[in-house]
């Protein structure tokens, strides 16, 4: 059968299908679009921000006591007060040698 043989009306009916299939393809793109996880150009997460030797001297040193200012106390006091309370507190490595940093940049004398 030659397609100059159907009809005006049997094309017409082919040409809705074939619009109606189209349509409803569409109507699932959405869907696939807001997945955005996937989405190359989608925001990386932010880098994880280091917490600093100040932060992390209000986050752990005033639990059990008020925190002290770092000036009552001079370098060498310090470091054996952080030996100690580095301890108590029980903080990881990494986190006590930035505290000890911000300690010992404000001790007094
Ligand atoms: C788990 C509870 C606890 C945490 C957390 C803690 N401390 Fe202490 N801290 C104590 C206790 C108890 C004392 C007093 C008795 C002692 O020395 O053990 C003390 C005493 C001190 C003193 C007094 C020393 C003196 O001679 O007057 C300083 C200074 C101090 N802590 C600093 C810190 C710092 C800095 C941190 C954070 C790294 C910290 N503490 C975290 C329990 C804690």
């Amino acid at each position: 059968m030659k397609a100059s043989s159907l009809t005006s009306s049997t094309r017409r009916i082919l040409a809705g299908v074939a619009v109606a299939g189209i349509l409803s393809l569409a109507a699932l793109l959405p869907v696939q679009a807001d997945d955005s996880t996937n989405a190359p150009d989608a925001t990386p997460p932010a880098p994880k921000k280091k917490i600093s030797g100040v932060e992390l001297y209000a986050i752990h040193c005033n639990r059990c006591h008020p925190e002290r200012y770092p000036v009552e106390f001079n370098e060498s006091q310090w470091k054996t007060i952080m030996l100690h309370m580095k301890v108590r507190a029980n903080i990881p490595a990494e986190q006590a040698k930035e505290i000890m940093k911000y300690l010992q940049e404000e001790a007094g004398y």
